[in-house]
């Protein structure tokens, strides 16, 4: 195969890539995007403060761009995110207690009521958990309506979203020795035993020096799925150059092939100069478009 998308979708899996609105107009992203992914996820326009500015005033113009870019061409959509401390809006930003907790419900049910129907996978609940060696819970306004507010988040996207695939997104969760993919594990078998809908985890897999790639990710991923969710790699990028990036990319892509229930990647932007990132060079394309030798192997790879 000569594309990831077409590479990728015979085993059956997705290639999908971040995408941001304003970008849509550049013809040279679109080209690469329309050429090479088959899945989307929307870069910010389906967080909180941009989908509901104003409490109960929701603006999803943005968003629908992107998502119709994507299910006219028959791709898949991820959805993120409903819930995460972080980009909200300044009127959630300031509540806490009960009417946050049912502002945020509110949030959840009509989110993915408008959207029913078009999303593959939600990313519900974004970053919940702290780094570091405590396990703990990452205190937020939304944490501390009570421990409870996740499987909240996902009974109520149940409900407004039979359809779509529930799952927990996370960064640093990728090692399967640390102490906050251990406490995802723990949550994550916690709901499965209690009936809370959860379907799959995603691992954001932002690999950096601080966060560097480590051959028990296939570990991870595999005890993951054995709890009985799928597991897609969301956010992917690795720092780096040359042939160190293309093998870690290539590691990646093998790992997930390894494992069954891993069903997709997406890659956090196309070109270097699309990354998030204010430095360094952690994509496929480089600046001008071309394919850099980290695409070639995980073209080869998948
Ligand atoms: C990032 C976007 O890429 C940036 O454009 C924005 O300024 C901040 O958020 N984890 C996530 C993503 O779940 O939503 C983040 O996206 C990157 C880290």
């Amino acid at each position: 195969e000569t594309t990831l998308a077409a590479a990728a979708n015979q085993s059956g899996r997705y290639f999908g890539a971040a995408v941001a609105a304003n970008k849509l107009s550049d013809g040279a992203y679109t080209t690469i995007l329309n050429r090479e992914f088959n899945s989307v996820t929307p870069e910010n326009e389906m967080k909180i403060d941009a989908t509901e500015p104003q409490q109960n005033n929701f603006t999803f113009g943005n968003a629908d761009r992107i998502v119709n870019h994507a299910l006219s061409r028959g791709w898949k959509v991820r959805g993120h995110t409903l819930a995460w401390h972080s980009q909200q809006p300044e009127w959630m930003r300031n509540m806490s207690g009960t009417a946050l907790r049912n502002a945020m419900l509110n949030h959840v049910t009509r989110v993915a009521t408008y959207y029913r129907g078009k999303i593959d996978s939600w990313d519900v609940v974004n970053e919940a958990f702290e780094d570091g060696n405590s396990g703990a819970r990452r205190d937020s306004n939304l944490q501390r309506t009570g421990n409870d507010w996740i499987e909240a988040a996902f009974r109520a996207a149940r409900a407004a979203d039979p359809g779509a695939k529930l799952c927990y997104n996370d960064y640093n969760t990728d090692n399967w020795t640390w102490a906050k993919t251990q406490a995802v594990y723990r949550m994550v078998q916690d709901f499965k035993q209690r009936g809370v809908p959860i379907d799959c985890v995603g691992f954001q897999s932002h690999f950096n020096a601080q966060s560097a790639y480590n051959s028990n990710y296939r570990t991870t991923l595999s005890s993951f799925a054995a709890l009985g969710v799928d597991v897609q790699i969301t956010e992917l990028d690795i720092e780096g150059s040359g042939t160190t990036q293309a093998n870690t990319y290539r590691s990646v892509v093998n790992d997930c092939l390894a494992v069954p229930r891993c069903n997709g990647i997406t890659v956090w932007g196309i070109r270097d100069s699309d990354s998030w990132r204010s430095y360094g060079t952690p994509l496929l394309f480089d600046n001008n478009g071309n394919k850099k030798q980290a695409y070639t192997a995980t073209l080869d790879a998948l």
